[in-house]
């Protein structure tokens, strides 16, 4: 098992962040439509910058390491730096190339995040 590997199913085996904040300032669930896996994202804002990450989720290890790690880079980001993250920003913390349905399981943390935390409303994982 190579050193990518590892680091996906720590964040799996031991997720960071795992707790539902309450209150949040922002609040979003979203599902894998291909499994039904989901994701329940919480954020704290202060002054546009997130100060508290939590969330919880079923899903495979791809999509929960996938939402571990997402949230560990969300402290202290803005929210204008939150959202300019990328599919290609998800897939190179990962580590993994990944074929399409597991492209799904690793980008339902950052589709979360964009549509519940942005309200981009038109953006999927499809897009380019
Ligand atoms: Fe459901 Fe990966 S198999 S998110």
């Amino acid at each position: 098992m190579d050193m990518y590997h590892e680091l996906i199913l720590d964040h799996y085996r031991d997720p960071r962040n795992w707790a539902i904040l309450d209150p949040a300032d922002i609040d979003h669930e979203e599902k894998n439509p291909l499994c039904g896996d989901r994701l329940r994202l919480t954020l704290r804002v202060r002054d546009g910058i997130i100060t508290e990450v939590g969330w919880s989720g079923e899903g495979c290890a791809i999509s929960q390491a996938s939402a571990s790690m997402l949230g560990e880079t969300l402290v202290g980001k803005s929210l204008e730096e939150a959202r300019a993250i990328t599919k290609e920003d998800i897939l190179e913390m990962l580590g993994i190339s990944l074929g399409p349905v597991r492209l799904k399981c690793a980008l339902l943390s950052l589709k979360t995040l964009k549509i519940g935390v942005y309200g981009l409303s038109g953006w999927h994982t499809d897009e380019e």
